[in-house]
């Protein structure tokens, strides 16, 4: 065997691993068995009676999770280690990655259809990617909203921060919005703002109702189903989250914010951090996004019926030049610094 094909088979057996272990990691997800394991260690037969599930079962996934180094063992009894906790069940802490078996079901649900997509050249719309993806990307993205969006990079404009803390409160406008953790960050952070959510997937403007609801914010926080190009109103600020690329024109979308931007209104766009220009290879969370757009963005994308279907990787320069031909003469890169998205500010 050359070295070559040695270190690739290699880096695939790391990547079944990993990928396999991530299955169980939705496993223990889904049947709450590492919440279960959160107060105390247990046992097969303890972990099988609190979760409600199989003990059979309940001691091979304990032995697995202790083989891949989520749990530690001491004789029969099962704990979580270090890290587990923040890293699985902490949904909303900064170190959260508890959906990333989620996600990777999601994909793995639908590849057949993706395979049937490339044969035919069909989109899949998003809806069909169903909870797992939905939930994976409103998960993956709210520790960033959380712990980043009002603290870090909101402040990074200070004019956009000025604005959202005086009186009266801002119009704000979230295109994209998802399952709605955005906007609610914002109204939670700015007390005199209102805000309203629009996105194209019914489930999850469901999802962002409720949410809004549960968070008390359901009075100044609004989501409504449709088309980001579709719009009326007028807004002091437009924030679109990891969602220009994913739709189907883009260039329209911003086209039609531009006359909505009331007198010192900015959109404030969060996309991929990628590189200005296509390089191989790429780098890890370049070589992630990319396998995003080949198995959901892309598919999703083209699924509307696009103007234009990019896929996840958005880079700098091509953001820059659909923001010009929409109409906003000085598009701005921000230097906010994040290790998934990078920032801009249209005007
Ligand atoms: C990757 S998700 C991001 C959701 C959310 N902004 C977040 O950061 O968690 C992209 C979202 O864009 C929405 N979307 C795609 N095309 C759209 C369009 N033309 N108008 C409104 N929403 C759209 C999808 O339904 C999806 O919820």
């Amino acid at each position: 065997m050359t070295t070559d094909a040695q270190n690739l088979s290699e880096r695939l057996l790391g990547a079944l691993i990993g990928a396999a272990e991530l299955f169980t990691v939705e496993l223990g997800r889904e049947l709450g068995l590492y919440a279960a394991l959160r107060d105390r260690p247990l046992g097969a037969a303890e972990l099988a009676k609190t979760a409600g599930i199989d003990e059979r079962y309940a001691q091979e996934w304990l032995e697995q999770q202790a083989a891949a180094g989520f749990l530690t063992a001491d004789g029969d009894t099962f704990a979580l280690a270090g890290g587990t906790a923040d890293v699985l069940l902490d949904e909303g802490g900064p170190y959260f990655l508890g959906t990333a078996g989620e996600f990777a079901v999601g994909l793995g649900l639908l590849t057949p259809r993706v395979v049937d997509a490339f044969r035919t050249g069909e989109g899949i719309p998003y809806a069909e990617y169903g909870r797992h993806i939905r939930h994976g990307i409103a998960a993956f993205n709210r520790p960033m909203f959380d712990h980043l969006l009002t603290a870090e990079w909101l402040p990074g404009v200070p004019e956009i921060e000025s604005r959202l803390r005086a009186t009266p409160g801002a119009n704000v406008l979230d295109l994209g919005c998802g399952s709605g953790r955005s906007s609610i960050t914002l109204a939670l952070a700015y007390p005199a703002i209102t805000v309203r959510g629009i996105d194209l997937d019914p489930a999850s403007i469901e999802e962002a109702r409720a949410a809004a609801a549960t968070a008390g914010v359901a009075d100044r926080v609004s989501f409504t189903l449709g088309d980001a190009a579709d719009l009326d109103g007028s807004y002091d600020l437009v924030t679109i989250f990891e969602a220009l690329h994913d739709m189907g024109d883009p260039v329209g979308v911003l086209r039609a914010v531009r006359p909505r931007l009331a007198p010192g209104g900015s959109v404030f766009i969060g996309d991929e951090r990628v590189s200005d220009e296509f390089t191989a290879p790429a780098g890890e969370i370049e070589r992630l996004q990319y396998a995003f757009s080949v198995l959901h963005c892309l598919p999703a994308t083209r699924a509307e019926q696009p103007v234009l279907a990019n896929g996840t990787i958005l880079r700098a320069p091509t953001l820059v030049a659909w923001a010009r031909s929409a109409g906003y003469d000085t598009p701005e890169v921000l230097a906010i610094p994040n290790d998934f998205w990078r920032f801009y500010r249209l005007r």
